[in-house]
């Protein structure tokens, strides 16, 4: 039997002014998805019958990547995450998956985490109809702190550069590190998830709608990249007040794009008094919030109560890794 485990993440900053070309800042998160595979009489995921259509994903990465074509899998999957809820779910699954058939196939070839990375973003492509950013993968494969960027972004280390044809025509990212510092002070992340799902392509298209109708809430994201690039490097020094604050400023802009709702809002205003910082992640509309705090427990109560379900997270989870 082979195992492997990847972890889900959450945007800091920059999500939707990414989708126009300024870098996002993704984290990975302790919580993932873990994923076994043992050769079986027939083929099976979750104690039932395979069907391929019902995982696209996984399918892609069996037939066309790997070209397997040896005895059934018994496939099992754990998560830890929410599903829809912009945690990644879907690519901690694609890369989970696809660093345990690399265990099995090529038990004895190290594993290439870039490549890697491009594959779990061609499953999300093939099972989203060819549209995915490549955030979730490459921040669950590489971990720590992920930047993804049009343009070179200082003081981060540039790891590869990937394409995708599109509906709408090809479309190219550059994937950045940037190295957290040694000592988080104490700092936890806390994610909030609201009970509801995020839809990422009806938010999206929300922004450009809006951004059509009225032309000059272009500065919003003239404003949510000037904070990433502010945050970015407070992170990077250590200096999570001035991080937090970054948040903080960063959802009032969001919700300037219409793309906070009620939920969003509520977790937000409680966790604030026990936090540095909070803000939603992703796309919105439902999902989650991210705040950070030196008192995890305190901010997953104030969760609770504001009718949210809490989860705590160190800062810079490694990446995906074979068991
Ligand atoms: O909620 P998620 O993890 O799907 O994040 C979406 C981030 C966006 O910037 C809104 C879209 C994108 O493709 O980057």
């Amino acid at each position: 039997m082979v195992e492997a485990f990847a972890p889900g993440k959450c945007i800091l900053f920059g999500e939707h002014a990414v989708v126009y070309g300024h870098p996002a800042v993704a984290l990975a998160i302790d919580q993932g998805v873990r994923v076994s595979l043992k050769k079986s009489e027939e083929w099976r995921i979750g104690g039932e019958k395979f069907d391929p259509f019902k995982h696209p994903h996984i399918s892609h990465i069996l037939h066309k990547i790997f070209y397997y074509n040896g005895e059934p899998l018994d496939i099992k999957i754990e998560s830890q995450l929410f599903p829809a809820a912009g945690l990644g779910s879907s690519a901690a699954l694609s890369n989970a998956i696809g660093a345990a058939l690399h265990k099995m196939m090529k038990p004895n070839e190290k594993i290439d985490i870039v490549k890697l990375a491009k594959i779990g973003h061609s499953a999300e492509a093939a099972a989203q109809e060819g549209r995915a950013s490549p955030t979730d993968t490459a921040t669950s494969a590489l971990g720590g702190c992920v930047v993804v960027s049009g343009e070179p972004v200082k003081g981060t280390e540039h790891i590869f550069n990937t394409e995708l044809v599109t509906p709408e025509g090809k479309r190219s990212w550059s994937i950045y590190k940037s190295i957290l510092p040694e000592k988080t002070d104490g700092i936890w992340l806390i994610l909030g998830f609201t009970g509801e799902s995020s839809p990422t392509g009806k938010m999206v298209a929300g922004v450009a709608n809006l951004l059509s109708q009225v032309p000059s809430k272009k500065d919003e994201m003239e404003a949510i990249n000037e904070i990433t690039l502010k945050g970015l490097d407070a992170l990077s020094k250590g200096n999570f007040e001035a991080v937090g604050l970054a948040m903080d400023e960063c959802h009032k802009h969001l919700q300037n794009l219409n793309v906070s709702s009620d939920s969003l809002d509520r977790l937000v205003e409680a966790v604030r008094p026990y936090s540095l910082g909070a803000k939603m992640t992703g796309a919105g509309g439902g999902g989650c919030i991210v705040a950070i705090s030196r008192n995890p427990q305190r901010v997953s109560e104030q969760i609770e109560i504001a009718g949210g379900i809490p989860m705590i997270s160190k800062i810079g989870t490694k990446g995906v890794k074979i068991i």
